[in-house]
């Protein structure tokens, strides 16, 4: 599996460049996911028709000590051409550290193979700090 991260400060680009990073390279053929880390969580939103969808951190909040492969497999979604997408989201405005959220986030998706499971082959990540698909 190769991983691209994507990272830079505010409104540098990182959703717009690895949106169409992932678009590419999907139809190169490779199983791609985008996953993005920014609070803000619209990363994936113009590989998902521009919508917003729901964060891997809105299902751990709303799920908390519950959270289960099939609570965050509700997250992972499909997008432009077929490629899987996810949102790590962020706490609650005022209630903890986006750092941290975004790394439990990934650590689900790690736990849980999401990635593995569906054989992807190519991962963007996107972020406003750097942050690693695995620790
Ligand atoms: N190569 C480019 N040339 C011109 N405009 C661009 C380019 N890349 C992105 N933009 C525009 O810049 C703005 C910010 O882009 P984008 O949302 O991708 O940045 P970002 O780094 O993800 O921001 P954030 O840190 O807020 O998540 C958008 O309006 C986008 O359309
Ligand atoms: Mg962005």
């Amino acid at each position: 599996m190769k991983k691209v991260a994507f990272y830079g400060k505010a409104g540098i680009g990182k959703s717009t460049t690895s949106t169409n990073v992932s678009a590419a390279v999907s139809l190169l053929g490779e199983k791609v996911a985008q996953v993005g880390c920014d609070p803000k969580h619209d990363s994936v939103a113009n590989l998902m028709g521009g919508k917003l969808v729901p964060t891997i951190m809105d299902q751990v909040n709303k799920h908390h000590n519950r959270v289960t492969e099939e609570v965050i497999n509700e997250v992972i979604y499909q997008g432009y051409n077929g490629i899987l997408c996810a949102e790590a989201g962020g706490p609650r405005p005022g209630n903890g550290c986006a750092g941290k959220g975004v790394l439990l986030a990934l650590q689900y998706i790690h736990k849980f193979q999401v990635l593995e499971k569906r054989n992807i082959t190519f991962v963007c990540n996107c972020s406003a700090t750097l942050c690693q698909l695995e620790k």
